[in-house]
């Protein structure tokens, strides 16, 4: 796709998921805020479905990874030990003129603003501080937490003396990440509060390669169980001046995003940096006893981490599509039914008729039971009801008419073909329930 097309399909679907209530701009009453973003009703429930089959796969699935949900808050000594005080910063220059910041590699020679001459780069740490009780000083400082892996390390302790696990094994959290991003930009893609789904895979420092292919191989997976499209994911291996302060080898996920190719999700050899920092720092042995060989040691760390948003996004930009059905044009998501915000939606074929309409309710509230992300609709003519739920990605659009009546049998229209097939209400569940 071209430069001026892809900035077109990103205003298209800004566009879309703000009118039909997936994004909003946070804040937006008060002209917003840079970098926050709300999720709507359609929104939050992508976003949560994108959640689930994540914890289903990396954690329900599985007999090795524990869940954990730790405070957004913590003693700021973790961040202090992790690097993140001293090290999570970015370069920035100012205009001498005009006073604005830019990250420096994103600006040459002048302010892009003003015109203006810049000063000396500067580091710009990007953790957000806050004070924690009633006074404000430097003793109360702290900082909202910038990656949910800083609550798995300091519960590792806590959760090998409660699971008694035997390595392997990960922990796993999805919550809430702040930075204060120089440059927020591209819609949710860089946000300065956003949401992580990350592991911790903890393994003796031999087995760290094998367990780095096994989690290479479940983003894989995973990617295509959510939508996301394979082409135009791409495997970038990060190079020695170019990786975090903590990892020894990183692949990014990289996507097409109609702003260009950009990191999507990480995957880092983290050593055991974070353990032993932690340990140093706290002065509590964070070691492990292998019962079999009675060697203690500290062990090195795989982390599969993902932003929740930048996979809402990419699993958007997959499932875009315009088309003609009949004579007109049509916009629709085909998401996989499996993320879909609704899965169906079951109309009357005709608003004003009880009959239809006591049916169509009697369909929808059994439905409901069995599969609670569902709509009713008797909005308009059937064409328009079509169309809106296609333009939200809903799979199946379910009507009750006159022969439903006679028969028990309702037509179920497939968004992506836009074809219709009798069947009986009996089979509606497991008709729909195959995709899932
Ligand atoms: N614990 C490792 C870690 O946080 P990272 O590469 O800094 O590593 C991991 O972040 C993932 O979090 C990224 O791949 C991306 O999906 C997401 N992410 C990072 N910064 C983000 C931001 N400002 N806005 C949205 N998502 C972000």
């Amino acid at each position: 796709m071209g430069k001026e097309k892809d900035s077109e399909l990103m205003e298209k679907i800004v566009s879309l998921t703000k009118r039909r209530g997936f994004v909003f701009q946070g804040s937006e009453i008060y002209g917003g805020i840079a970098g926050m973003f709300d999720y709507g009703p359609l929104g939050v429930a992508l976003s949560h479905n994108i959640t689930d089959l994540w914890w289903d796969k990396f954690v329900d699935a599985r007999d090795d990874v524990y869940g954990l949900d730790a405070a957004i808050i913590m003693n700021p000594k973790v961040w202090e030990a992790s690097g993140h005080v001293d090290g999570f910063s970015d370069p920035m220059v100012e205009c001498k003129k005009c006073k604005k910041r830019f990250r420096e590699d994103q600006v040459e020679g002048e302010c892009l603003e003003c015109g203006g001459e810049f000063a000396d780069a500067k580091q710009f740490n990007m953790m957000f501080k806050t004070n924690v009780g009633a006074t404000e000083d430097e003793s109360s400082v702290t900082y909202l937490r910038p990656e949910t892996a800083g609550g798995i390390f300091t519960n590792f302790k806590n959760v090998m003396d409660s699971m008694h696990p035997k390595l392997p094994f990960g922990i796993a959290q999805i919550g809430k990440a702040f930075r204060n991003e120089i440059a927020p930009r591209d819609f949710i893609f860089r946000l300065r509060e956003m949401k992580q789904m990350e592991v911790e895979y903890f393994v003796k420092e031999v087995d760290w390669e094998g367990a780095f292919s096994q989690w290479q191989k479940s983003m894989n997976e995973y990617a295509q169980e959510i939508g996301i499209d394979k082409d135009s994911l791409h495997e970038l291996e990060v190079g020695d001046g170019d990786r975090a302060h903590y990892s020894k080898r990183t692949i990014d996920f990289e996507f097409d995003f109609p702003f260009g190719r950009k990191e999507l999700w990480g995957l880092a050899y983290r050593s055991d940096h974070d353990l032993t920092c932690h340990a140093k720092a706290s002065g509590v042995d964070l070691t492990y006893l292998d019962t079999e060989t009675n060697e203690r040691f500290v062990p090195h760390v795989v982390e599969p981490s993902l932003g929740v948003d930048r996979t809402v996004l990419a699993v958007l930009v997959s499932a875009y599509r315009e088309d003609e059905v009949g004579d007109s044009k049509r916009v629709y998501l085909a998401f996989k039914p499996s993320v879909a915000p609704i899965k169906a939606a079951v109309f009357p074929l005709m608003k004003n008729k009880p009959e239809l309409q006591e049916k169509a309710r009697e369909v929808y509230k059994n439905l409901k039971k069995e599969i609670p992300q569902i709509m009713f609709d008797d909005n308009g003519n059937v064409g328009k009801r079509y169309r809106r739920q296609d333009e939200i990605g809903t799979p199946y659009c379910i009507t009750i008419d006159f022969d439903t009546l006679e028969d028990n049998t309702v037509t179920v229209r497939n968004r992506d073909t836009a074809e219709q097939e009798r069947v009986s209400i009996e089979n509606l569940v497991e008709v729909l329930k195959k995709d899932l």
